[in-house]
């Protein structure tokens, strides 16, 4: 009886240890993805002043991309998570006032974090979507950046990144999806690729399609998807799904008053209230571009 008593003893002990191995392993690859330097040659742009320029920026900040949406109305930052089990993230404040980066920032560490996805530190930025902008041509990324300058400060300090223990297995574990530190999905090497010229056309509608962030929600191929556990669906938009039936007029209503052709009106977690503003050119783009999409079988969670 003692023997067996010792074995199942040897034999648990050794399970747990396995177990606080394996944690401490995951552990480790976690912060070493959290902490890596990214040594990142960043393209000169030259940032201009000019009222057209600045004026393009806040169309696309506020309209296209959306960055209000995490960044704060007033770009002061914001809790993104905040929950015991994963702990906090907070977007950074983007103006020059007291805990924020804008006083601070020289032109390369506008291009590096928002092309990139790295700090000046060379640490990576996490859930930011340096992967999509990082298609902004070289005249729309310095226009971004121009508006950006001329928010006015906040003064706010940014609760940082506190992960748990338990974040980081998850994250070590991809729980949290491939673009979830977007500076290790993107190609620092490679020359910057030219995207489409402006215009009605599918190659346009794709390009707004990954910059106006639609893919996080509705799903990469678009045939539906979810932003994180607990939010709201977001539908099929391929010919597969509830749009088929939807003429283009139905597509602008739905994007300028978040009403649907049924008279309903959307989960305000759709940013209709953003998109509102792009032009009907942007608009008619990604509506061709949703069109051009082959026919997807809608995704189920
Ligand atoms: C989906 C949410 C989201 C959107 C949309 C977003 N950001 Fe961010 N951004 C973040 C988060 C979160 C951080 C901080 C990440 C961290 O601490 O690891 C961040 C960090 C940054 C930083 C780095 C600041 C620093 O602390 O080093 C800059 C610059 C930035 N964002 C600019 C922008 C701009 C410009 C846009 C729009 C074109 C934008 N962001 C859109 C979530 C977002
Ligand atoms: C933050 C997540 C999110 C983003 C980003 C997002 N959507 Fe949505 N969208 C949703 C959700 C959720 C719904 C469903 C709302 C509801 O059922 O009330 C929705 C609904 C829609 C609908 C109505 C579909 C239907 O069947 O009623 C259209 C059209 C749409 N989105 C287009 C877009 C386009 C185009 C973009 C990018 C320009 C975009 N969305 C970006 C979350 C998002």
């Amino acid at each position: 009886m003692r023997k067996v008593l010792k074995w199942i003893g040897i034999v648990l002990g050794g399970l747990v240890l396995l177990l606080v191995i394996a944690g401490i392993s995951l552990y480790l690859v976690a912060r070493g993805r959290l902490n890596r330097d990214y040594d990142i040659q960043v393209e000169a742009i030259t940032i201009p002043t000019d009222e057209a320029t600045v004026e393009r920026g806040g169309h696309l900040v506020e309209a296209v991309s959306g960055c209000g949406g995490c960044h704060g109305e007033d770009f002061g930052g914001l809790p993104l998570f905040d929950d015991p089990t994963v702990g906090t993230v907070y977007s950074s404040n983007l103006t020059s006032g007291e805990g924020g980066v804008g006083g601070q920032f020289s032109d390369e560490d506008w291009i590096r974090a928002i092309r990139h996805g790295v700090r000046p530190t060379g640490e990576p930025l996490v859930i930011m979507p340096a992967h999509h902008f990082y298609r902004y041509s070289d005249d729309d990324l310095a226009s971004i950046i121009a508006y950006v300058k001329t928010v006015p400060p906040v003064d706010r300090e940014s609760g940082g990144r506190q992960l748990t223990i338990p974040a980081y297995f998850l994250l070590a574990l991809g729980a949290f999806g491939p673009a979830v530190i977007p500076a290790e999905i993107i190609d620092h090497e490679a020359p910057h690729p030219e995207p489409p010229q402006p215009g009605v056309t599918e190659a346009y509608g794709e390009h707004l399609s990954y910059v106006a962030t639609c893919r996080d929600c509705h799903g990469n191929d678009f045939a539906g998807g979810q932003a994180g556990p607990g939010q709201p669906i977001a539908p099929n938009l391929t010919p597969g799904g509830e749009l088929a039936n939807w003429s283009q007029e139905d597509f602008m209503t739905l994007i300028r008053t978040g009403t649907t052709p049924e008279g309903e009106q959307v989960d305000p977690f759709m940013p209709w209230m953003a998109y509102q503003n792009m032009t009907d050119e942007e608009l008619q783009a990604i509506w061709l571009y949703l069109q051009s999409l082959p026919a997807r079988e809608s995704f189920t969670p």
